[in-house]
């Protein structure tokens, strides 16, 4: 298992234990991570699973493909550090990763 801190929209950390091969996406639900609605159920489709990955950490995940990508365009808060949970896969490299739960998942 990897541990991850998610911080919620409240600016609450919540460390969880992850599943490597599983998405952040799910590590967020499985845990009830707030602000992480995962409308689609992570088909790259909705929008509703945003994070923030900055820094150093943006090192340990990989690149956004070309779906996320597009979907990543048409979203209010887009900016070089938002990316889809969904679409970021969970590596044993990831051990304490920090993410920021967006505050805008509509
Ligand atoms: S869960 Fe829908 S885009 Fe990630």
């Amino acid at each position: 298992m990897v541990s991850i801190t998610f911080i919620e929209p409240s600016g609450t950390p919540r460390t969880v234990e992850a599943t490597p091969g599983t998405s952040l996406m799910e590590a967020a639900t499985t845990n009830s991570v707030a602000g992480i609605i995962a409308e689609c159920g992570g088909n790259c489709a909705c929008g509703t699973c945003r994070v923030f990955i900055s820094g150093a950490a943006k090192a340990l995940v990989a690149e956004p493909g070309d779906m996320e990508a597009a979907m990543l365009e048409f979203l209010d808060d887009a900016g070089a550090d938002l990316r889809l949970s969904c679409q970021v896969e969970v590596t044993e490299a990831m051990e304490g990763l920090e993410v920021t739960v967006s505050p805008e998942q509509r």
